[in-house]
């Protein structure tokens, strides 16, 4: 069965092809970066707007490189949340004209239960049940995952999610839109040591995350120096080091709390080196497993969506063809479904 996956829920246009037997056929992506860039942020009228310019032209090149044509679809699976959303309806609001055309079924996914099932697209994937962190832009979440759509929310962010610390740290340090891999590539400059910046809320017994003090440690350490080259560099590594061990750290509560043995790491923080370095030695270290998407499938992108939509259209679900946008959508609705 053919999949086609649509992702529009933020400032990525993604769409890709998925086999049920055959894996991932292709996929494409557009980023708006550069276009946002200018106004140091998302703007989410142009995000729309740039979805509708790019959404078809990728379908039509994807289904081209595939050497498939629009017949050969037998599900499509598009973000219906959460996300900006004017950007998620032009993805839902194109999944289901298609849909109805072809006579095919539908499925709005859940963009983190994209980012959680990520890992699953690669050749060495997970077993269940594992432990997930959840890092992107939008939320930072720990989640135990027991079977497709069976999760059990452990810890979550109570303020900023780890990437919207990552973007605020960086545009402290003067770094473009979006900061975090910038942040990232700065702090290969940096001198390790110089700054102790606090692990936030490992110090009392629970799985949830903290990451706004982090930020205003940033920028108070920062207007304690002349803000040269090297200081920035050294202040981002001290940033990027201190999130990267609250990560391991509460990663590691939670395997040893629930006595799971594999660990998997996405959302577009994951991408970042350091981070992944620092939760491998923990999860060695644990004799435990780790797992992450390749970089690509870290940040946004279609195949994650095509492969959650096609694993629940093969659990024969279904929805009707009312065309269904959620901007805001806490993963515990969608757990509470599944329990
Ligand atoms: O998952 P994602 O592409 O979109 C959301 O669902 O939010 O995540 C985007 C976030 C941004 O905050 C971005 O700065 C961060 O992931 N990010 C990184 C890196 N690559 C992307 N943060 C740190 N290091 C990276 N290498
Ligand atoms: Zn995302």
């Amino acid at each position: 069965m053919y999949i086609l996956g649509i992702e529009t829920s933020c400032d990525e246009t993604g769409v890709a092809l998925y086999h049920s037997d055959k894996g991932l056929i292709h996929h494409s992506l557009y980023s708006q970066i550069a276009m946002h860039n200018e106004y140091g942020g998302i703007v989410p009228e142009l995000a729309s707007r740039d979805h509708i310019r790019k959404l078809i032209p990728l379908i039509d090149e994807c289904l081209q490189h595939s050497q498939l044509t629009k017949a050969d679809i037998q599900g499509i699976a598009y973000t219906a949340g959460p996300g900006l959303i004017g950007a998620l309806l032009v993805g839902a609001a194109t999944a289901k004209s298609l849909a109805w055309s072809l006579n095919i079924p539908s499925i709005g996914v859940h963009h983190m239960e994209g980012h959680l099932l990520a890992p699953m697209l690669e050749e060495q994937s997970p077993e269940f049940p594992f432990i997930a962190l959840l890092v992107s832009g939008g939320h930072t979440l720990l989640v135990e995952v027991n079977g497709i759509g069976l999760y059990k929310l452990l810890g979550e962010s109570l303020d900023d999610a780890a990437g919207e610390a990552f973007d605020k740290a960086a545009k402290m340090l003067g770094l473009a839109y979006p900061g975090g891999p910038l942040l990232s590539k700065l702090a290969e400059q940096g001198k390790a040591n110089r700054f102790k910046f606090p692990r936030p809320m490992t110090d009392r017994p629970g799985l949830d995350f903290s990451f706004s003090g982090l930020k205003t440690f940033t920028m108070n350490t920062l207007n304690q120096t002349e803000q040269t080259p090297q200081d920035k560099a050294d202040v981002a590594l001290a940033f990027q080091q201190a999130t990267a061990e609250t990560l391991a750290i509460k990663c590691k509560r939670a395997l040893k709390q629930t006595g799971l043995t594999r660990l998997v790491v996405a959302g577009g923080v994951s991408a970042n080196t350091q981070i992944r370095q620092i939760l491998t030695e923990m999860v060695i270290k644990q004799r435990a497993e780790i797992f992450f998407p390749r970089p690509e499938f870290c940040t946004d992108n279609g195949a994650m969506i095509a492969y959650a939509g096609c694993q629940r259209l093969l659990a024969q679900q279904r929805e009707s063809l009312c065309i269904n946008a959620r901007p805001r959508w806490p993963i515990d609705e969608l757990l509470q479904t599944n329990e």
